[in-house]
């Protein structure tokens, strides 16, 4: 099997292509990622050398790229994570998001749908999607697989499009499309414009910790290994057509999340205990900031028999150690154009 993952230099996609690469010596893997400011091929260097693997830069908005890869490779299966990621970039500039995620998914579904009607082999068309597509609950109950959509950024808006695509692309031409929707994942490798690895950031350099509005916004944190595990199930046993929720049962609202992190972080740190909680600064909210998420992810696990491997407490702490032990690719990532970014979104509010 022939598989091309996309945006697998990213958060998720790394853990991704790890997985498949490491646990299916027998599948080549292709991954294709434009390396964008959250593309970092940092992320892969344990894997880069693996004779089943193979790096492919490229942007899935060029239409003519992407059908002549396809043409060229004849890929057996795509698992699509490539996409702008970020709530607050969305905010500053919703056309990047437009292109990438809704025309970037049309380009690589009618590729995909190609090579489907030609009969090469083509099995299965995996959209990762976020729980984002669901709007915001109030303060009781959960995202199920039928909850209406109801996006309220110009990123949840966009993922949302993308995954009415998707389905179009199944109902209307058979393609043997899936997609799961998960929860806030955390974990090695995050990019540090996102709450959790910029406030371990901000720890370490005893920087202020940005809290937006009181605080009190709930989301459901997962660790992206778990998501990674979560996927590989669905890409092997989901039937077409289906969609899966993926989520730990993990709620927190932020000023809380923080408060733990400052708490694991002073310990590790050999700080006063209290030391960091000191650096909580409320600053301006997020715009049509979302309430609460929350994920009800009771079909992934009576159907495919998926659950969480770790509670949040060990996967932060996991996740706090990488990035203690991975000084250099955090000094890396937050030089240059992050400071740019950081100043414009945080220094105005
Ligand atoms: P990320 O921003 O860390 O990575 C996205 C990757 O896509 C980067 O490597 C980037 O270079 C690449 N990319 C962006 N535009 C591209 C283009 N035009 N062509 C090719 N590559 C391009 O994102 P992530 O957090 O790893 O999220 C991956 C996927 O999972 C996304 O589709 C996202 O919507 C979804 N998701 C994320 C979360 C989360 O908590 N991070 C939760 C649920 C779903
Ligand atoms: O729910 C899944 C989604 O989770 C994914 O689809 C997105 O790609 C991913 O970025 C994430 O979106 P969020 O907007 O929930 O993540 P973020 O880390 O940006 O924010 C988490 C919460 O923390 C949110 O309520 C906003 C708040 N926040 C965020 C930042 C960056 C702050 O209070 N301060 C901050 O500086």
């Amino acid at each position: 099997m022939k598989i091309l993952i996309t945006g697998g230099a990213g958060f998720i996609g790394s853990h991704v292509v790890r997985l498949f690469v490491t646990k299916y010596p027998q599948y080549t893997i292709h991954n294709i990622d434009k390396l964008t400011y959250a593309g970092n091929l940092a992320n892969l260097t344990d894997i880069e050398n693996h004779s089943n693997y193979k790096f492919v830069k490229g942007d899935i908005v060029d239409a003519g790229f992407i059908s002549k890869l396809f043409e060229e490779e004849k890929y057996n299966a795509v698992i699509h994570l490539a996409a702008e990621s970020h709530v607050d970039r969305s905010i500053t500039n919703p056309l990047e998001f437009v292109l990438t995620n809704v025309i970037g998914t049309v380009n690589l579904l009618n590729a995909s749908k190609k090579l489907f009607a030609d009969n090469h082999g083509f099995e299965r068309f995996y959209h990762v999607s976020t729980d984002e597509v669901y709007g915001a609950l109030g303060e009781t109950g959960m995202f199920t697989e039928t909850t209406a959509y109801d996006p309220h950024s110009p990123y949840s808006a966009s993922k949302a499009s993308s995954d009415h695509f998707v389905r179009a692309y199944h109902d209307t031409y058979g393609l043997p499309a899936v997609i799961s929707n998960c929860s806030n994942n955390y974990g090695p490798n995050h990019f540090p414009e996102k709450l959790i690895p910029l406030c371990i950031n901000n720890i370490k350099n005893k920087q202020p910790l940005p809290i937006y509005g009181k605080g009190e916004n709930v989301r459901d944190w997962l660790y992206v290994i778990d998501h990674a595990r979560a996927i590989d199930v669905i890409f092997h046993t989901a039937q077409s057509g289906s969609t899966y929720n993926i989520g730990g049962h993990n709620e927190w609202t932020n000023i809380d999340v923080i408060r733990l992190l400052c708490r694991v972080m002073d310990k590790k740190l050999g700080r006063a205990e209290g030391e960091s909680e000191q650096l909580i600064t409320f600053v301006k909210d997020r715009a049509g900031h979302d309430l609460r998420y929350a994920i009800d992810a009771t079909k992934l696990k009576n159907d495919l028999g998926w659950v969480p491997s770790v509670t949040f407490e060990e996967g932060l702490d996991k996740t706090v150690d990488w990035y203690l032990q991975n000084e250099e690719w955090l000094n890396n990532v937050t030089s240059g154009n992050y400071k740019q970014y950081y100043d414009s979104q945080y220094h105005k509010r």
